[in-house]
């Protein structure tokens, strides 16, 4: 038994068991084959996450599980929509990377974010690591567009592939035509940058959403008194009715799952073979 809050600047709304599976499952099991060796995801023979999306075509994939996480550009004929999904990381160490206050706060790259402020700000890691694979997750969405001629993208991923795919959609959005429909639905996101940062998703997708279960400690890093801050959005999954995650009573298997209908993430956990 779990509820799922929908959180909202003033409230809480709950998600209709329908709104569960088509807006925040189908992204949860892209996100899960994420962590699955590239060499299945190409030919979609990962085993019980590939079997649970059937007939998906993959145009790309990649990544070596250190500086570029796994990642892939795919279609799926059932949503009309081109997908990209990033893996994530283990949570201990994104944890230990995310509470090093070494790290700084860097403008957005002018050349993949043309429209936005130079007072939006985010970590310089995850923009680094987005970087890595900016440019063939861009081309390869264009073309997989125009071959398929599909007007949706969806941009998903956990943990550290939450943030790398929320980067992703903002480059994604000021790149395409303004006749894709591009949707970001992620799971276990750290704090990505600053209040403008926030802003910049909030105004270009209403739609946004990110997952958080129970009391999984990656949402809450980096903090804000660090200046970093959540866009809206926020989907928590609770078996009580708080809103607060304190560092201290968190529980790290949160962030692996299971979230909702036994989805967990990880490289062990999401039963890849
Ligand atoms: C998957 O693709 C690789 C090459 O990309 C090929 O060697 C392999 O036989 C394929 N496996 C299946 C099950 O089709
Ligand atoms: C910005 O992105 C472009 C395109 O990927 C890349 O060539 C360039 O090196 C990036 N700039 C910095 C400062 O990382
Ligand atoms: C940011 O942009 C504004 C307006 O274009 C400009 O006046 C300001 O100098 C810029 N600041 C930095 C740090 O580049």
């Amino acid at each position: 038994m779990f509820a799922l809050f929908f959180a909202l600047p003033a409230f809480f709304t709950f998600f209709s068991p329908s709104t569960i599976t088509t807006d925040l499952l189908r992204p949860a099991l892209f996100a899960r084959t994420a962590y699955c060796p590239t060499s299945t995801i190409v030919n979609w023979t990962c085993g019980a996450p590939c079997n649970a999306l059937p007939g998906i075509q993959v145009f790309t994939a990649g990544g070596n599980q250190g500086t570029i996480p796994f990642f892939y550009v795919a279609s799926d004929p059932q949503s009309q929509s081109i997908v990209v999904v990033h893996e994530g990381t283990d949570p201990a160490d994104l944890l230990s990377v995310l509470n090093d206050i070494e790290f700084s706060q860097v403008n957005l790259n002018s050349t993949l974010f043309p429209n936005a402020g130079n007072d939006t700000l985010v970590h310089d890691g995850f923009q680094d690591t987005q970087g890595r694979t900016a440019d063939t997750i861009l081309s390869t969405v264009q073309s997989a567009l125009a071959s398929t001629g599909y007007k949706n993208v969806l941009v998903t991923g956990h943990s550290l592939g939450a943030a790398v795919a929320s980067l992703d959609a903002v480059m994604l959005k000021m790149a395409l035509p303004n006749d894709v429909a591009i949707n970001s639905v992620v799971f276990g996101l750290p704090r990505v940058g600053n209040a403008q940062w926030a802003s910049l998703v909030d105004s270009l997708f209403p739609s946004f959403a990110h997952v958080t279960n129970q009391k999984d400690p990656v949402p809450t890093v980096p903090p804000q008194f660090l200046s970093f801050v959540h866009p809206a959005g926020e989907a928590h999954i609770t078996t009580h009715c708080s809103d607060s995650t304190e560092l201290l009573d968190s529980d790290i298997q949160n962030h692996l799952g299971p979230y909702f209908d036994g989805v967990s993430f990880g490289s062990s956990a999401s039963g890849c073979s």
